[in-house]
């Protein structure tokens, strides 16, 4: 397939193949070669492996033929209320497990992932506690969030839990390069310092944004290149933003982030930006660098709950401009 995702093309199939996790693949790699696998709840940042680990796991258990009959994914694009909960999912995991295949060690049990379970509600989660003590001796489940504390205590306090953790620039660097060669792809002078930075520790958006580059104009890669198709927000514009922070008129910040959010730049990014920039400005003071950053991880927390980008960044911008506007001390 020619046209085919390169995080699909290359999510790796085993276990072994997932970087710089060591903690779950050893975990993971006992539980294949005893056959016992315990509730597991994977957490941790975007593009980290979770859904890899646990695609990884199942193939390795089962083999690609029994895996349709012995797991059940759900994600968060599938309806998952308290009626699924007591139906789809009790179902299968009330069902009985037939034979297994030669080959694989096929353990006596089936397996229910439940990605993105963050967004499950919070009825629907109870729901589940019952479920998975009634049936453990059949069913193994594994749940994958980015954000554990959404998980309710009595289900995380049922599993091994791991947390995924950002990948390193080596780790990042090692894997893109393996790709490049695959693909017959070079990259430009300093494009691969540029794509590690970009993407913080997330192989997906690494990954992604590589691709991007490449259709868009081909190989070598080349940093601008990377810079365009990743969404980071130019540092002008960013200085932009903080400059009309320390101007006294409310007009400034409110034209700034209009314009922002008319270039379509992504909220949360600018933050992100924004926090590094404020952390590099030397002519701010402590005290108001850390009053101004907790402003901005609320306001990065409510983005993530779906609010508006363009009220969350006036917000956060006008605080900034008030506490800069305030005397130094204090
Ligand atoms: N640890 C890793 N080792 C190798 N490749 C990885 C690793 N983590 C992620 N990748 C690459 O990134 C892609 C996305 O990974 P995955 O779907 O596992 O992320 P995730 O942790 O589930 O993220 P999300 O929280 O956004 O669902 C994979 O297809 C794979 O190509
Ligand atoms: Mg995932």
């Amino acid at each position: 397939m020619q046209h085919q995702p390169w995080v699909e093309k290359y999510r790796p199939r085993t276990i072994e193949d997932v970087a710089h996790q060591e903690e779950v693949v050893h975990t993971l790699q006992s539980a294949l070669a005893s056959g016992n696998l315990p509730h597991l709840l994977f957490y941790g940042p975007p593009g980290t492996g979770k859904t890899t680990s646990a695609l990884a796991i199942v193939r390795q258990l089962f083999g690609p033929e029994l895996s349709k009959s012995r797991v059940l994914e759900l994600n968060a694009s599938d309806e998952r209320g308290i009626g699924v909960v007591r139906n789809k999912i009790k179902g299968f995991a009330a069902n009985a497990v037939g034979s297994g295949v030669p080959g694989y060690p096929c353990p006596p049990y089936k397996v229910i992932i439940l990605d993105e379970a963050d967004s499950m509600t919070g009825d629907a989660q109870n729901a589940l506690r019952r479920t998975m003590e009634t049936y453990s001796k059949v069913t193994r489940f594994v749940f994958i969030c980015n954000y554990v504390s959404r998980i309710i205590e009595p289900l995380a306090s049922r599993c091994a839990k791991f947390r995924f953790k950002p990948l390193q620039g080596d780790v990042i660097n090692a894997r893109i390069l393996h790709i490049c060669g695959a693909e017959g792809v070079t990259m430009g002078p300093g494009s691969m310092q540029v794509l590690s930075a970009v993407s913080g520790g997330d192989m997906r958006k690494a990954i992604t944004t590589l691709q991007s580059a490449v259709r868009l104009r081909g190989s070598p890669v080349e940093q601008a290149t990377i810079l365009d198709v990743s969404g980071s927000v130019p540092a002008a514009v960013v200085q932009g933003l903080l400059a009309a922070a320390r101007s006294p008129h409310f007009s400034r910040i409110q034209q700034a982030v209009t314009d922002l959010i008319a270039d379509g730049y992504p909220a949360q990014e600018i933050l992100l930006q924004l926090q590094e920039a404020l952390l590099a400005d030397t002519s701010t003071s402590d005290a108001a660098k850390g009053r101004i950053l907790v402003r901005l991880s609320e306001a990065d927390k409510n983005l993530v709950d779906g609010s508006d980008e363009f009220l969350q960044l006036l917000g956060a911008a006008s605080f900034a401009q008030r506490t800069l506007a305030a005397p130094a001390h204090g």
